[in-house]
């Protein structure tokens, strides 16, 4: 095995883990990826096993479990056929680069964020690859931006939540705003999706900001 890692000459240096749960809302992970694909970001997917049901139930639509097949299914859904580099994982392979904190990142966004997942990672179970990824990220001290989908909150889910921020976690739960004038279901999608890849210092969606008055 190779000691370097390659980076690639694009705009990022190592690749962002995107990871998607079985919360409400699949709509976020696409978007998610789709402009991140079209600015040529390299990014490692890895969908937890529930992810698969609640698309099925949603969108009515069957999620491929094998990677190869994910690859084209996710890219399709995205509408992006050749930008960037998109790498997908099995649920279950905590043997995956994505595992080991060896393998450099420049960290992970879990969006939309099932409660249960909160649960697993703010108690450090590690129970398949998602919430592995995501015990390295905050062992190694990157960034994990979560993107929380339930409503409303219980106590356990605000402890679960306040837990991870403590770990070092961004909390950006799927609240849109308003005042940029949003006109379509994408609009407040889009929101939310910027404000999300705000933590890691990514700026590739064409979002209307506050410009004072
Ligand atoms: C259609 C559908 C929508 C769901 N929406 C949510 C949701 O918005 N938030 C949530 O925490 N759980 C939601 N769930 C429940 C989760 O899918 C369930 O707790 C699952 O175990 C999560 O597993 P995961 O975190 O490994 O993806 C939903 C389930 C279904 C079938």
């Amino acid at each position: 095995m190779s000691s370097t890692q390659n980076s690639n000459s694009n705009s990022q240096t190592f690749p962002l883990i995107l990871g998607i749960t079985g919360a409400s809302g699949l709509i976020y992970a696409v978007r998610t990826l789709k402009f991140l694909l079209e600015a040529d970001y390299t990014i490692e997917l890895v969908a937890s096993k529930s992810t698969y049901m609640v698309w099925q139930a949603e969108q009515a639509i069957k999620m491929p479990t094998e990677p190869e097949q994910q690859e084209q299914f996710w890219r399709e859904q995205a509408g992006v056929s050749t930008n960037g580099k998109l790498i997908c994982h099995r649920w279950g392979d905590v043997g995956a680069t994505i595992a080991s904190g060896s393998f450099r990142t420049v960290g992970m966004v879990i969006i939309p964020c099932s409660m249960s997942t909160v649960a697993k990672i703010a108690n450090g179970l590690s129970s398949d690859l998602l919430e592995r990824a995501a015990d390295v990220q905050l062992k190694e001290g990157r960034k994990l931006v979560i993107v929380p989908r339930e409503t409303p909150f219980s106590l356990i889910h605000l402890r679960n939540l306040t837990t991870l921020a403590e770990a070092g976690a961004k909390i950006v739960p799927a609240i849109p705003a308003w005042y940029h004038n949003p006109q379509t279901i994408e609009d407040l999608v889009d929101f939310v999706v910027a404000r999300t890849l705000d933590q890691l210092n990514i700026d590739c969606i064409p979002i209307t900001r506050w410009q004072g008055h």
